[in-house]
């Protein structure tokens, strides 16, 4: 098959044209400083509170809510550690889980630290978090929970609703990093109680560097970055007007065509797990069957090495992700797929497939059928697995 197949969405995705030719304008030629009074900054304003407007219908929010940041790392740097700090006083207890996104594991054990408490939940073997577990961790000091919706590696959507539930019965401020689900699966800040909610742009076909953080109206969190006053005091720094722009576009577009891309990746995703499944042996799916972003196929092989597996893909112009990183000879497992409880012979051949709006049914079977030879190949090779077959004779 000739050309790039990209499946792996869930580490960035291309701008959209509508995104590109929105920001176009405020890259060159309408470049005035949303901040000033001029007209050429009243055009970047009027942009900036439109792209606002859009970024906080995807979630039912009002544009008062959503503050602009540099991505979903910020928002989420922000969420924890401003809290953490306003509330000390009440508490100094978070909660959070173990197969967290590194913006929030590395900001709990920051504020460790500082001398805070953080609890990092077990999850079940699909990802998902225990809500009786949840409860159960809960101190008289618990100041925070911080659960992420939908999870980066093995697309495990969280339950949500019992979580936020949870949450506002202890009158505990609830964050979620929702950077994998905004966009791709639907969330109502109006249905749940979620407090703090991140995003990033380049998720879903906006640029990159830019994202929010949506903050209820009633929590009174304080600025992150110090400086002057924009973003209703909140974050200081000149936005990112073609950003800001692309990420408020990208957000429309992901709102209108979110039913029919469901629908669609969804059954691309279903079609690629039955058919791994079913015709690789020693394969397992990671993540829940059901509870899932529609767009995640999270596979473990065994007798195989996760990158290499990646690499022979890659000379075929196929590109996933490896959730075990190997460098300077060391392997290390991924701490989701430690989470899960992944049997050891299998933790090393963790394989990555997020699909997109682009993606075809052509390529998910030119897809499969790479990975099936590749598999064999490596397999052939591997001493483990020839040995594994003699004793079966
Ligand atoms: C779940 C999750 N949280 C946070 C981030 C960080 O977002 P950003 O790249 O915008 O900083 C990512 C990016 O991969 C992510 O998947």
């Amino acid at each position: 098959m000739k050309g790039t197949i990209y499946l792996d969405h869930a580490a960035t995705t291309q701008i959209a044209p509508e995104v590109l030719e929105a920001m176009q304008p405020f890259l060159f030629g309408k470049y005035g400083n949303a901040s000033t009074l001029y007209d050429l900054g009243k055009f970047s304003r009027a942009a900036v509170e439109k792209a606002r407007k859009q970024v906080a219908e995807v979630i039912g929010a009002s544009p008062e809510e959503i503050y602009f940041t540099s991505g979903g790392s910020e928002a989420d740097n922000w969420a924890i550690k401003a809290t953490a700090h306003m509330w000390r006083r009440r508490g100094n207890h978070i909660i959070t889980s173990k197969i967290e996104h590194h913006a929030v594991l590395n900001s709990c054990k920051s504020l460790e630290e500082e001398g805070f408490a953080v609890t990092y939940l077990n999850v079940d073997e699909e990802g998902k978090i225990r809500p009786e577990e949840l409860e159960r961790a809960i101190r008289p000091t618990t100041i925070l929970i911080s659960i992420m919706y939908a999870n980066n590696e093995i697309g495990t959507i969280e339950p949500m609703e019992a979580i936020a539930e949870i949450a506002k019965k202890h009158h505990i401020l609830l964050h979620t990093d929702a950077v994998q689900a905004y966009g791709q699966i639907p969330i109502s800040v109006k249905e749940l109680p979620i407090d703090m909610l991140s995003t990033s742009g380049h998720k879903l076909y906006g640029p990159k560097g830019i994202g929010c953080l949506y903050i209820r109206k009633q929590i009174p969190l304080k600025s992150f970055i110090d400086g002057g006053g924009q973003e209703m005091g909140k974050r200081a720094g000149t936005e990112n007007v073609p950003g800001i722009v692309g990420f408020g576009k990208a957000a429309e577009l992901a709102a209108y065509e979110m039913p029919y891309r469901m629908a669609r990746e969804q059954q691309l995703r279903d079609k690629m797990i039955q058919t791994v499944l079913r015709e690789i042996p020693y394969t397992r799916l990671n993540g829940s069957r059901e509870e899932r972003l529609p767009n995640n196929a999270n596979f473990c092989f065994q007798f195989i090495e996760g990158g290499t597996l990646l690499q022979l893909l890659d000379m075929k112009g196929i590109c996933a992700s490896a959730a075990s990183a190997c460098s300077s000879g060391q392997s290390s497992v991924s701490h989701v797929l430690k989470a899960i409880d992944v049997p050891k012979e299998m933790e090393h051949g963790s394989l990555r497939f997020s699909l997109g709006k682009s993606t075809t049914p052509e390529e998910i079977a030119y897809t499969i059928e790479c990975l099936k030879d590749s598999v064999r190949k490596l397999r052939e090779k591997n001493p483990e697995y020839q040995e594994y077959l003699s004793s079966l004779c």
